[in-house]
């Protein structure tokens, strides 16, 4: 009996092994369905925290609980078989002590599937990515703008375009390179900055509004299909959806308002043989 192998998903240190040679693909997922058209393209799938935004519209991630990150990153994985499924630590669950941050990071592990995280932070984060890390945890790191931080910068802006910001950044990625993160994301982060990183380090960058020097990017998926109205300089819309959607709804609200639809091929009849017991009446009066 011929026995098919199930392909194995891409592994943590696979993607660290990509440094220096193809590119590393990467999107965002939310959700089982679109994880599932875009997994044969891509090495990796993040569920972001983004989430709070694109999906439930929230004003900023801070609200994301673990909770929501949970149904979301099972959703995914159950909707994939191939790609690495990293899963975002949301604001709150990891930045208090390494001790909280393994507890919430088992928790996302064990309930969703997945099998690495990512956390938002630098040379503050290092010691809790050398905790995970050393305790079976791979962990993505997310340098640059770093939208949890999004109250004490004061709003999302474009990391290291001035020279002075740029030796607090070599910091940052060398100390979650040296405390063992597989790969690190770079966001909005000035090119000769996110060149500099990129060789620096000897783990991959995957970048986002960080140019093509990095070893990998990844964008929002509905950023990409032209769902946000508002996107990022950095975003390329790769489909306008917007437009199909919305030229779809309108097509269905024509259609049900003119009773084109449902037509015969999407309605039920009875069954060629049906019997009609004695008494029944059979002429649409509802019973
Ligand atoms: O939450 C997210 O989608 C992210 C990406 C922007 C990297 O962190």
């Amino acid at each position: 009996m011929s026995q098919k192998r199930k392909q194995a998903r891409i592994t943590a240190p696979e993607i660290q092994a990509r440094k220096n040679a193809r590119p590393i693909v990467a999107l965002t997922a939310y959700h089982a369905h679109t994880a599932r058209l875009i997994e044969p393209h891509v090495d990796l799938l993040l569920v972001g925290d983004s989430l709070g935004m694109v999906m439930h519209g929230m004003e900023t991630t801070l609200p994301v609980s673990l909770e929501l990150m949970i149904m979301h990153g099972a959703a995914v994985v159950r909707g994939t078989s191939r790609a690495l499924v990293v899963v975002d630590m949301p604001f709150g669950s990891y930045e208090e002590s390494p001790q909280q941050a393994f507890r919430n990071a088992v928790r996302i592990i064990k309930e969703t599937g997945c099998t690495a995280v990512k956390l938002e932070g630098g040379q503050r984060m290092a010691e809790t990515i050398h905790f995970l890390t050393a305790r079976g945890i791979p962990v993505m790191a997310h340098i640059g703008l770093t939208p949890q931080s999004v109250n004490t910068m004061g709003g999302y802006r474009v990391a290291g375009r001035e020279y002075d910001e740029w030796e607090a950044l070599e910091q940052d990625a060398l100390a979650v390179a040296k405390a063992g993160a597989f790969s690190v994301v770079l966001e909005g982060m000035a090119e000769p900055l996110a060149a500099r990183l990129t060789k620096m380090i000897s783990i991959p960058t995957i970048g986002i509004g960080a140019s093509a020097a990095c070893d990998g990017q990844i964008l929002v998926l509905e950023d990409m299909l032209g769902l946000n109205p508002a996107p990022a300089k950095f975003v390329r819309e790769f489909a306008n959806l917007g437009a199909v959607i919305a030229s779809a709804a309108e097509a269905y609200a024509e259609a049900v308002r003119s009773r084109s639809f449902p037509s015969r091929e999407h309605t039920y009849g009875m069954k060629r043989q049906a019997t009609v017991p004695k008494g029944r009446k059979t002429d649409g009066d509802g019973s």
